[in-house]
């Protein structure tokens, strides 16, 4: 099932999201629905925060990008209660987008390389140091799960360049090709 996406004003995209437990009721079928809405709206990546639910569950697609980088050919993976130990290696700037800010792209700088511990969609533990581009989608969307979105790293003279952009998406003004739950005034 294809949810509404959940666009910046709405105040779940700025909680601290909560771990969950393995008995999570019909965490599969959320987890379905998050990789259909994900692909609906042609994201690699999905936050349970941007569905409305203050959890931390997160997908990522990076199959999409599999022609350019065949070692992502077939990766649709869940990561449920993902935390990040460490990050380190060299900054690096690149843009990015986000379905909760439709219309918006920016570069970010984020770190080259990060230590992650997370569960996956059958409650294993794994504990991996990632790098590249997948490193930089999961800062993305872990940072979700904190209650932070991409334009949070960018500069104060950015920032100010989107603010009528921020302020239509306030007052419930967006346009988009997919579904959202835009703030309701
Ligand atoms: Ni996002």
């Amino acid at each position: 099932m294809i949810l509404p996406i959940y666009v910046y004003g709405q105040p779940v995209l700025r909680k601290v999201a909560e771990d969950i437990k393995s008995d999570y009721p019909n965490l599969k079928e959320l987890i379905a629905n998050m990789f259909e809405t994900m692909d609906n709206a042609e994201g690699v990546g999905l936050a349970a925060p941007q569905i409305g639910l203050p959890i931390r569950v997160v997908v990522i697609n990076l199959d999409v990008l599999s022609d350019e980088f065949p070692e992502l050919k077939g990766f649709r993976k869940t990561f449920i209660n993902p935390h990040i130990l460490e990050v380190s290696g060299e900054m690096e700037d690149m843009e990015e987008g986000c379905l909760s800010l439709p219309g918006i792209h920016e570069n970010v700088k984020r770190a080259g390389k990060i230590h992650v511990h997370y569960l996956d969609e059958d409650m294993q533990p794994h504990d991996e140091i990632v790098e590249g581009y997948l490193a930089r989608v999961m800062q993305h969307e872990f940072d979700h799960l904190d209650g932070k979105m991409f334009i949070d790293h960018i500069s104060m003279m950015r920032k100010q360049m989107i603010r009528g952009k921020l302020s239509a998406m306030l007052k419930g003004k967006v346009r988009c090709a997919y579904k959202v739950k835009a703030v309701k005034i």
